[in-house]
């Protein structure tokens, strides 16, 4: 590389993590381009963005120019919440590989992933199944990786919160399987760190390992209510599961059938980080939500 300053390009720049890249890929001395299908949602980030590229990556032909200059791309782009009529296959698996083989043809040298922690262990998940197809593609393909698996991410938690609001939170399973969940920045910082030292596959987890009942008693804490948790059986959870997806909900249940199925398993991942899940849910309970 020259010494001009390396160019990163953000695919998923408007989600919550896209934002926490940009922020720190720019902190970090990168000129940063931000891929965006609603180029909006970045305007108060401007000041951090050398060029935002308007690009809808589920389609393969909408990706001309945008990696001229690029030699780095970090991709958070995937299915959380949005219910656009796409689903795990077509945003998580296809838009992914539409822009990794637009950058193999444009020679850029190195492609960053957020995958999933343990991923591969839950591939009756079709949004774990979709990302683990696509990780495997990007480790085959000839261009530099980085594939990224953390924990949950806090902001998927802030639901246990709304939860504990109106009173009861409810687990599946008995609560006690683990994870570090993890805030937006302390993990783009992580991001940062891991594509500079090229590490081919890293597994990133924040500051503590909590079982779930620790993050419920958590949650009720930030907002001063006594803690009221109802743990549903596992073999309940999955009839409903099976239920709503025999009624035509499966992408709505998505988030659903995937945190059933991290309920079974051990998320914990080497400590990175130091926002606390506490720190987080104090924010949340004042009304603050980045
Ligand atoms: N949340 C977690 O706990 C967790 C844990 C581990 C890994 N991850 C992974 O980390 C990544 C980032 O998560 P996040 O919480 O930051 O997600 P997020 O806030 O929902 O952001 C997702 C990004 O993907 C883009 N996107 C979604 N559907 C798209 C489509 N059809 N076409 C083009 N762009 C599309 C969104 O663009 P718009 O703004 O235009 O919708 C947004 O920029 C995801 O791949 C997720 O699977 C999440």
């Amino acid at each position: 590389m020259t010494d001009r300053k390396a160019t990163v390009l953000i695919a998923g720049a408007t989600g919550y993590l896209g934002r926490h890249l940009v922020q720190a890929y720019h902190r970090a001395g990168y000129r940063v381009h931000a891929l965006a299908r609603h180029p909006e949602k970045l305007i108060d980030l401007d000041d951090q963005i050398d060029r935002v590229i308007f690009g809808e990556a589920t389609r393969a032909n909408a990706l001309g120019e945008v990696f001229d200059g690029v030699d780095l791309i970090v991709s958070a782009l995937g299915i959380t919440r949005q219910q656009d009529g796409l689903g795990y296959d077509a945003v998580d698996y296809q838009a992914n590989k539409n822009l990794l083989d637009a950058a193999v043809r444009a020679r850029v040298e190195h492609f960053a992933y957020i995958h999933v922690l343990h991923a591969e262990a839950m591939a009756h998940v079709p949004m774990a199944a979709a990302k683990t197809r696509f990780a495997k593609a990007l480790a085959e393909a000839p261009i530099g990786s980085t594939i990224i698996c953390p924990s949950g991410f806090y902001t998927d938690l802030a639901e246990l919160l709304d939860m504990a609001r109106k009173g009861r939170i409810f687990l599946f399973g008995d609560g006690e399987a683990r994870m570090s969940p993890m805030d937006g920045a302390d993990l783009a910082s992580a991001c940062v760190g891991a594509t500079r030292d090229r590490i081919s596959r890293i597994h990133i987890g924040g500051p503590q390992s909590l079982s779930q009942n620790e993050i419920a008693q958590k949650a009720f804490e930030a907002l001063g209510l006594p803690p009221r948790i109802t743990h549903i059986p596992l073999g309940l959870a999955r009839f409903l599961l099976d239920c709503g997806k025999k009624l035509g909900w499966s992408q709505q249940l998505g988030p659903m059938e995937f945190f059933l199925a991290a309920s079974q398993i051990d998320m914990t991942a080497p400590a990175h980080g130091s926002i606390t899940l506490a720190e987080d849910f104090a924010r949340r309970a004042d009304g603050k939500t980045t």
